[in-house]
Formats: C-alpha cells, sequence, structure tokens
C-alpha cells in the first residue's frame, strides 16, 4: 500500500471510491453526497484538489483532501473503503491523516488547521491529530423526525416577529452571527465566527455555494424587532436530500435569548419542512454547548453521532 498525492489521479480512478463513500452518507447521515462528490472530482480532474490516495495496486480505495483559507488550513474529507482485503482501514486513515496533517504544518503561511470528520465516530480518528497537538471537541449529529402532524407556532413577544430569510439580511446576519458567538465554544472550533468578514464568508459558504447541502431560502427565517427592525436572531437551513432539511445556523443574539425566540425559529423550520413533506431535520452541536443541546432535545431531536472536531493554533 502506497500513500500518493491526489493530483496524480483523475476521476476515474477516484469515482468508485466516491460511489461508496456516498453509499456511506447516505446511511450514517440520511445526507445525499452525490453533488459534493461530483464537485469532489471535478476539482481531481482539474488537478487543484491538495490531498492524498491509498494505492494499493494501482487502486485507490483511501483518500483525503484539504482546502487551504487564507492563513488556515481546512481538512474536507477522510474516507477509506471498507471491505478490500486490508486487515486494518483505520490504519490506513491515520496513515492519511498524518500526511495531510503533515503537509499542513509545514506549508508556509498556514497558522491554523481545522477538522471536522461527521462520518467518523468520535476517538476513532484521533490519535494523529492528538499527537500532533490538535485540540478536541465532541460533536453531535442529531436528528428529529418530521412527522405529519403540525405543530402550534410558538408564542412569542409582540416585538417580535418571525419573517423569512432575504438576500437582504446578509450583512446584518453577519453581525448577529459574531455578536452570537463572542466568547463561545463554535468560535474556538470554526474561526470564521471571530469576525464581520468572517461571518460573512461563513454566509457566503452556505448560502452561495453547494459546500453543505444546497441552501433552502424557504426554511430559513431570522427574527427581528418590530419597532427598532434590527435582526435579533435568525436560522439557516440546506437541504442535504430531497426529504432532509439540515440546519446550517441557528443563533440569537445575548440580550434577547431565554424568550423561546431561539425554540421559536426551529419550530418555523421545521413546520415549514413538514408542510412540504420533508421527513427529517438535522443538525450538529458542540456537546459542550449544553444549552443548546437541551433545546434541541425539548424538540424532540436525539443523537444519531458522535464525532470529533479538531483545531490546532500553530
Ligand atoms: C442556542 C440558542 C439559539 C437558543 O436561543 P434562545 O432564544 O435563548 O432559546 P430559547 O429561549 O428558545 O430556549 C432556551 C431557554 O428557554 C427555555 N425554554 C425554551 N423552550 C421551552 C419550553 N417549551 N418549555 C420550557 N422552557 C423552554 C429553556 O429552558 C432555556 O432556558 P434557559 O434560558 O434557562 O437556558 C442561543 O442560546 C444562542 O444563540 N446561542 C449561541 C449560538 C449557538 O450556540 N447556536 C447553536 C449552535 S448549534
Amino acid at each position: 500500500m502506497e500513500i500518493l498525492d491526489l493530483r496524480h489521479f483523475s476521476s476515474l480512478d477516484l469515482r468508485p471510491l466516491l460511489e461508496d463513500e456516498t453509499g456511506v452518507w447516505s446511511r450514517l447521515l440520511c445526507w445525499d453526497y452525490t453533488g459534493s462528490a461530483d464537485m469532489i472530482l471535478r476539482y481531481v480532474d482539474a488537478k487543484i484538489l491538495p490531498g492524498y490516495a491509498a494505492v494499493d495496486r494501482g487502486r485507490v480505495f483511501g483518500y483525503s483532501f484539504f482546502v487551504y483559507e487564507g492563513s488556515k488550513g481546512v481538512i474536507g474529507d477522510l474516507f477509506v473503503a471498507n471491505g478490500s482485503r486490508l486487515l486494518d482501514p483505520h490504519a490506513v486513515e491515520s496513515r492519511l491523516l498524518t500526511h495531510v496533517i503533515e503537509t499542513l504544518q509545514q506549508s508556509p503561511g498556514i497558522h491554523r488547521v481545522e477538522a471536522q470528520l461527521l462520518v467518523h465516530e468520535a476517538g476513532v480518528v484521533s490519535r494523529p491529530f492528538v499527537e500532533q497537538g490538535f485540540q478536541r471537541h465532541a460533536r453531535l449529529f442529531m436528528v428529529l423526525p418530521l412527522g405529519n402532524t403540525p405543530r402550534p407556532p410558538v408564542a412569542l413577544y409582540q416585538d417580535i416577529e418571525i419573517r423569512r430569510w432575504s438576500e437582504q439580511d446578509y450583512q446584518s446576519a453577519a453581525a448577529t452571527i459574531t455578536t452570537a458567538y463572542r466568547g463561545h465554544v463554535d468560535s474556538e472550533i470554526n474561526d470564521q465566527y471571530r469576525t464581520l468578514s468572517g461571518s460573512l464568508r461563513f454566509l457566503n459558504n452556505i448560502v452561495r455555494f453547494p459546500g453543505c447541502g444546497t441552501f433552502d431560502p424557504e426554511s430559513s427565517f431570522v427574527a427581528v424587532h418590530k419597532r427598532a427592525r434590527t435582526l435579533v436572531g435568525l436560522i439557516l437551513c440546506s437541504r442535504v436530500r430531497h426529504d432532509v432539511g439540515h440546519v446550517t445556523q441557528v443563533c440569537v443574539l445575548p440580550e434577547y435569548r431565554s424568550h423561546r425566540i431561539g425554540e421559536a425559529l426551529m419550530e418555523t423550520t421545521a413546520e415549514n419542512l413538514r408542510q412540504r413533506k420533508f421527513s427529517l431535520l438535522s443538525l450538529t452541536v458542540t456537546e459542550a454547548n449544553t444549552r443548546a443541546v437541551q433545546l434541541y432535545f425539548r424538540l424532540g431531536f436525539d443523537t444519531k453521532r458522535v464525532f470529533d472536531a479538531f483545531v490546532w493554533e500553530g
């Protein structure tokens, strides 16, 4: 088995592996990965995707890639096919990760590396990260079956209204995200939340690019203070399968918390999806964010998986 630069390969070499991976995302996360897989294969053919492939007798059976975002490296994916003649796929995962981590840590100008590997159960691929000085945060992948019984809307203070997301909310949404995550564990995991320009980049990735499913404006909402006409909270939802929504962002300004605005935003999105015959709503949340976790449990979400987020600052 050899570990080789991903850019030696084409979509022909990687397609069977990505088909396997698409099956795993569907089974474990109810997530249609075909759009992401096609995008990865296009980048592979363009020879612009940095990463490594695990190769056995000419066959690619594992890969990991990363992207550069300014002075940050983000590990985008890691997948090793199971069921081959290999004894230990985890050993191959470790070797791929070790190559990726070393490359990123030695890249000039890279001072931070982030990774969130959703399909890998917490702890399973953590060794190479921990050995290289990464911090590890447990995160939950939670799901709510939507059913078809409508739920009554949550009563809110009359000052607050919930209306559908619009393109004009971009700037104020970025400001709300930055304020909502000040000093929050999630801004240790994702440093985009720390600045206005970072939050705008985050929004851009969610709303304009198909990185995390396809943004669904119909089930995305903002909470607005009617008199002040300011945004006090928001929820963004993407479509990750024809009948599955995924909350990519929900937050409320600190001074407006504990008034059920978070609950109302979640219920509004769930109800919109229910009416459109979606079957499931999913989200990810940091385990240490107990307030949010409690809210999701109360709304009926269940933890389907626990995975790790890793962060290194050099
Ligand atoms: C998580 C977050 C969105 C919740 O927003 P919120 O408007 O405060 O949420 P709610 O008021 O609906 O629910 C939380 C509180 O209301 C209470 N509550 C909500 N619904 C309730 C219900 N049906 N019955 C009784 N109590 C309820 C809860 O007990 C909780 O109480 P607490 O304030 O004492 O902790 C907000 O805390 C936030 O923006 N946090 C930072 C960003 C973040 O963590 N986002 C989630 C990332 S996954």
